[in-house]
């Protein structure tokens, strides 16, 4: 069994992070998201993985760089270049030769599904069916591809209908027979122009091939907008385990469950309030920290609270008796207090002061 992880898509609605890099990158409780699908892959059973990437030479050289060869997860990682974002099903085409006569498994990259996938896997193997797609219930099916199920069988999907016929959403990890291959070839572009998984996933249906599902208990999260990645952050941190390989001077408080990375010092007068992730080499001095906090290597927190954040590496925040909330700081961003605002920002950023 093979595995394909899309890590194209130009994440428009977490700009200007991603103008920067790709949203598969985005670090939640300090790993990149794309890391997460890798491991659940490993985890299922996948010996080799293809990652679908594109656009730039940049974007491309970004995911590369921290994916590597794949050794690092015991497997071996192929990358394949899509042209565009001409949607989910022309990624599965482009890498048609990577799969070869292979079953696999497509996993979005930007999706966090707590739980793994090992289940779902093992459930399709042992069926003759010619694609298995993961479900999950949602407030706001119009955002996804939604399954129609009637006596527990899927009868129809559709790509974020305007009026869904229910609130059974699909997630993004898929498997798939190399029979898909057959569907994908007579689709037409959608609406969006783009070749859809979904139009795929209909004409096995229509042509009365078998389509399972399998329903999450958990929590999962299209790591799509600022609030998802936030809400994803405090998922994960919510199972993280104490652990301290820094410095904690005495006067320092630590209360619940906090990480502290390697030559990380925290601080007398430091105050933190886990769950919260440090990272290495950072330095926490006169700050309150957490909860549900992830703070990336090499970051100076001076002064200031800060809580449900993500700071990407390098930050520094020295804010005085101001609160950072709900935020989303990219790698080397400064904050600091002060009468005037002297700032230098990309575009669509969101401030409030
Ligand atoms: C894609 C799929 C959609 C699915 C979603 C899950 O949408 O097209 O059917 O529900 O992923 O994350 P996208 O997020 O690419 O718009």
């Amino acid at each position: 069994m093979k595995g394909i992880i899309l890590a194209g898509g130009l994440g428009k609605r977490l700009r200007p992070l991603t103008h920067a890099g790709p949203k598969q990158l985005i670090p939640i409780a300090n790993k990149p998201v794309i890391h997460y699908a890798i491991e659940d892959l490993v985890a299922s059973g996948v010996i080799e993985i293809g990652i679908i990437v594109g656009y730039s030479a940049e974007r491309i050289n970004a995911i590369k760089d921290a994916c590597g060869d794949g050794s690092k997860w015991n497997t071996k990682i192929t990358y394949i270049e899509q042209d565009a974002p001409r949607g989910l099903a022309h990624a599965v085409w482009t890498a048609r030769d990577f799969l070869g006569q292979d079953s696999f498994v497509m996993y979005l990259g930007d999706n966090i599904i707590s739980g793994g996938i090992g289940k779902f896997v093992k459930e399709f193997f042992a069926s003759d069916a010619d694609a298995s797609l993961l479900l999950a219930k949602s407030r706001t099916p119009e955002r996804f591809g939604v399954a129609e199920i009637k006596d527990n069988n899927i009868v129809s999907v559709e790509e974020k209908p305007v009026k869904p016929k229910s609130d059974t959403v699909i997630v993004g990890v898929y498997i798939f027979r190399p029979s898909i291959m057959r569907q994908i070839e007579v689709l037409s572009p959608s609406a969006r122009n783009e070749l859809e998984i979904t139009h795929a996933i209909q004409g096995l249906l229509s042509s009365g091939r078998k389509v399972l599902h399998h329903t999450i208990s958990g929590w999962w999260d299209d790591a799509g907008t600022g609030e998802d990645v936030l809400h994803a952050n405090e998922m994960i941190l919510s199972a993280l385990k104490p652990y301290n390989a820094g410095t904690v001077e005495e006067g320092a408080s630590i209360h619940g469950a906090v990480e502290i990375g390697k030559g990380t010092v925290v601080r007398k007068g430091a105050k933190i309030i886990g769950p919260v992730k440090i990272g290495d080499n950072c330095t926490i001095a006169n700050a309150s920290i957490g909860p549900y906090t992830s703070i990336g290597d090499l970051s100076e927190i001076i002064s200031g609270t800060v809580e449900s954040s993500i700071l990407m590496s390098g930050c520094l925040i020295d804010i005085g008796a101001k609160k950072i909330s709900g935020s989303l700081l990219g790698k080397n961003s400064k904050i600091r207090n002060g009468d005037t605002m002297r700032l230098m920002i990309g575009e669509d950023s969101d401030i409030s002061v």
